[in-house]
């Protein structure tokens, strides 16, 4: 009796019908009263008793399989029927379709890797979730230094060795520790702190960093890379200025301020009427963070640099909070609308 049914339900599944009139053939041969499954349905009285429970269910996925095959196949027919029937309206407006616009941080991503790109910078990724070695140690953070502090960084679970990368410095030491010099690179990627959401701050935000190392490369290539991205992203009338700074894997270390492009330098709120707003930390690569890697630091120098999109997407687009990017409310969205 199981084969039977198994048999008849394999045939089922592999029914076709080229019309309307060929379903109503099959719908008789299998469903109708003296169809092939209702028969077997009466067979069901001679199971013995303690095979009536797999038999009776089989059966019941037999009837419910048929009953939808038959109706899968009519409604084939049903919908073709109606695309082709004469009193089809060719000249009825097309549903309303929107199309989605990409997202801000997308946008000005782009915009930086095609600025980078133009100087023969290429682009690389690394993992968000990170080791100890590749987002501290390797970059001359001591075992103290309070960026390792719990407040800072998330661990995953228990185990101190890994966490959410705070930065993307992580993915400069993996492509140091596989590339050899010359190398010249940015790193765009998400990163994640463990800081209270406000206005200008999110517990998860996203960086390109750069690393550009080769024989001989010095303070003054990194500035004139620097005014020429500023330029290139705000206006060639854009002004820059470095001020001393502190990482624990640059030597000399910097911060750059571009000149407030809402105000040009006047004094604005959004410069908080200094006429200049912090976009990025930069400086030379320390020697040390060099050696960690594997590269001579005799031969080899090099710079860095790191920037938030979140900020400068705010400059560039004059959004004063920060969490607009993160709720995806498509009024806010819609605005970028044909923005490439
Ligand atoms: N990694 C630093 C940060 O997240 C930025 C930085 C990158 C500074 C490269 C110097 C050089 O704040």
């Amino acid at each position: 009796m199981i084969e039977r049914i198994n048999r008849l339900i394999a045939e089922i599944e592999s029914l076709k019908a080229v019309s309307l009139e060929e379903v109503e053939q099959l719908r008789l041969k299998y469903l109708s009263k003296k169809g092939l499954v209702p028969v077997l349905f009466d067979d069901f009285k001679g199971v013995p008793v303690e095979m009536k429970r797999e038999v009776g269910q089989l059966l019941n996925d037999l009837k419910n399989r048929a009953n939808n095959k038959i109706e899968a196949l009519k409604s084939g027919f049903s919908q073709d029927a109606k695309a082709s029937s004469a009193n089809l309206d060719l000249s009825r407006p097309a549903a309303n379709f929107q199309p989605g616009t990409r997202h801000p941080l997308a946008i000005v991503r782009t915009q930086i890797i095609d600025i980078f790109a133009r100087i023969g910078f290429t682009v690389a990724e690394g993992p968000e979730i990170e080791d100890d070695w590749h987002n501290f140690s390797a970059l001359n953070f001591t075992a103290d230094h309070p960026a390792r502090d719990m407040q800072d960084t998330f661990f995953i679970a228990t185990n101190p060795d890994i966490l959410l990368r705070t930065h993307t410095s992580s993915v400069q030491i993996r492509t140091m520790e596989t590339t050899k010099p010359p190398i010249r690179m940015i790193f765009p990627g998400r990163v994640f702190r463990n800081e209270a959401i406000s206005a200008r701050a999110h517990c998860i935000f996203h960086q390109v960093e750069g690393l550009y190392i080769d024989r001989q490369v010095s303070f003054a290539d990194l500035k004139q890379t620097l005014m020429y991205f500023a330029k290139e992203m705000f206006g060639e009338n854009t002004k820059i200025r470095l001020r001393p700074s502190y990482f624990p894997f640059t030597e000399p270390s910097g911060e750059m301020d571009v000149s407030c492009n809402i105000c040009g330098g006047e004094g604005c709120n959004i410069c908080k009427y200094t006429g200049w707003v912090e976009i990025l930390g930069c400086g030379m690569v320390d020697p040390n963070a060099l050696e960690n890697c594997g590269i001579d630091s005799q031969t080899y120098t090099g710079f860095a640099f790191g920037m938030g999109i979140e900020r400068i997407t705010m400059l560039k687009y004059q959004i004063r909070d920060l969490r607009l990017f993160f709720e995806n409310d498509v009024r806010f969205l819609n605005q970028f609308r044909g923005a490439i």
